[in-house]
């Protein structure tokens, strides 16, 4: 445990100790805690470092790399993964200061477990309040399990090395569960992994990335802002909250469909007959993005096909009004797609056809970052919309 000052005025070190059981670290300039430990041993010997409560102070002091005591000191020294759990008032959370602050911190790789809405301490209410214990151990096993870090994120890159710098994308995965009764669910077999890699490659290009994630078991990549959800209307609504973005790409599997009568007790056996289950359609959610009034300047679509993959997947192209669809055949021999680490796809403009080489989910995702990356670069221009010259060809992608 190391207390900041500010920490030491609520709960003294000397009760923390006894908690934890352990020696309770202070002070960056105490000789004695330096020569035993010392703050770069703090910082390097452990899995995880956990900021809970972090004030508006201390994001502030490590989105700039301040280091005058030793939380702070730690924070900047350390290599491993870093959790904040903020709690403070909710004008402050909304501040464009800490507002920044937190883009800086996600950009940089530490992962925020949003704060908690509701009433504060100081009589105000809103979003602000420490999260739920239950949550930040949520997010502890989540980092636990998604392993040490790969490395620092690049913070010498250029922004040329980081070419969607300033870019807001906007990506969907996974599957959405529809329920039945409050034990059963509609699913599919989406597990988020070519999703969430489209997101790690997007944000390894400089970009605020919001990932609306339905019920998947991956970690969040670093530098992403997850929002999870769990049905249809549910990632409809995440999806509205994070407009405006430059770019949406929407690579979840939604149900089309959900029980029109949710059961709020489980459904029994009752007699012979099995009971039927009565559908109702979910919203499009990538067809509304494409006409809404925030619509990203470009929309990318995924298109799940068993048989006539690009035909099938140039239809969806038109009807839901997006300006490219990854097709990808789906549950086949093939390419079975759903839960495997690679994928075959075929990139649909409005005016081309590109076929990819079957690789790992991971290059897929590299190289749809890249031409989102021209697309910018170029303008639309190179990326029009005439139906009537589409080109088909075989693309030697590469990396
Ligand atoms: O998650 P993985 O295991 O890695 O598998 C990856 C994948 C196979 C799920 C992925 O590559 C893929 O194909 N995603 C799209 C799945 C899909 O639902 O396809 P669709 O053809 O039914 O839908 C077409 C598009 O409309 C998709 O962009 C989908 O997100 C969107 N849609 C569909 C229905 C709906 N109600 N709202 C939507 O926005």
């Amino acid at each position: 445990v190391v207390m900041t000052e500010a920490a030491q005025r609520f709960v003294t070190p000397l009760a923390a100790g006894a908690l934890v059981g352990e020696r309770v670290f202070t002070d960056l300039f105490d000789q004695a805690q330096e020569f035993d430990v010392g703050h770069i041993r703090l910082a390097r010997e452990c899995d995880l470092i956990i900021v809970a409560p972090a004030t508006a102070d201390l994001m502030a002091k490590a989105a700039h790399g301040l280091a005058n005591d030793l939380a702070s000191a730690v924070l900047l020294a350390t290599d491993k993964r870093v959790l904040i759990a903020p709690a403070m008032n909710v004008r402050m959370w909304q501040h464009p200061a800490t507002r920044r602050n937190v883009a800086t911190l996600k950009h940089d790789g530490i992962t925020i477990v949003e704060p908690d809405e509701g009433a504060m301490a100081c009589g105000e209410f809103g979003p602000g309040r420490l999260p739920e214990p239950a949550a930040v151990m949520q997010a502890i096993e989540q980092a636990l399990a998604a392993g040490p870090l790969a490395g620092q994120p690049d913070f010498e890159a250029e922004p040329a090395h980081r070419p969607l710098f300033g870019k807001h994308v906007l990506v969907t995965a996974g599957p959405t569960h529809e329920p039945i009764d409050p034990v059963r669910h509609i699913a599919n077999r989406s597990s988020g992994k070519q999703g969430f890699a489209i997101a790690a490659a997007a944000a390894r290009a400089g970009a605020r990335v919001t990932l609306v994630s339905g019920p998947v078991a991956l970690p969040t990549p670093p530098g992403v802002d997850r929002v999870d959800v769990e049905t249809a209307r549910e990632m409809a609504e995440a999806v509205r909250r994070a407009l405006p973005a430059d770019c949406a790409v929407m690579v979840a599997a939604v149900a089309d469909w959900r029980t029109e009568d949710y059961a709020p007790e489980k459904m029994k056996k009752r007699g012979s007959a099995p009971p039927a289950l009565r559908l109702t359609e979910n919203p499009d959610i990538l067809a509304t993005v494409a006409v809404s009034d925030k619509r990203p300047r470009l929309v990318v679509g995924f298109a799940a096909e068993t048989e006539k993959v690009v035909e099938h997947a140039q239809a969806k192209l038109k009807k839901k009004g997006c300006d490219w669809m990854v097709a990808n055949e789906v549950g086949t021999d093939h390419n079975p797609a759903f839960g495997t680490d690679h994928n075959q796809v075929t990139l649909i403009t409005r005016t081309n056809i590109e076929s990819w080489p079957t690789s790992t989910k991971a290059e897929v995702a590299k190289n749809l970052v890249n031409r989102i990356v021209s697309y910018f670069e170029e303008g639309q221009k190179t990326h029009d919309t005439d139906h009537s010259n589409t080109n088909t060809k075989q693309a030697a992608t590469g990396s």
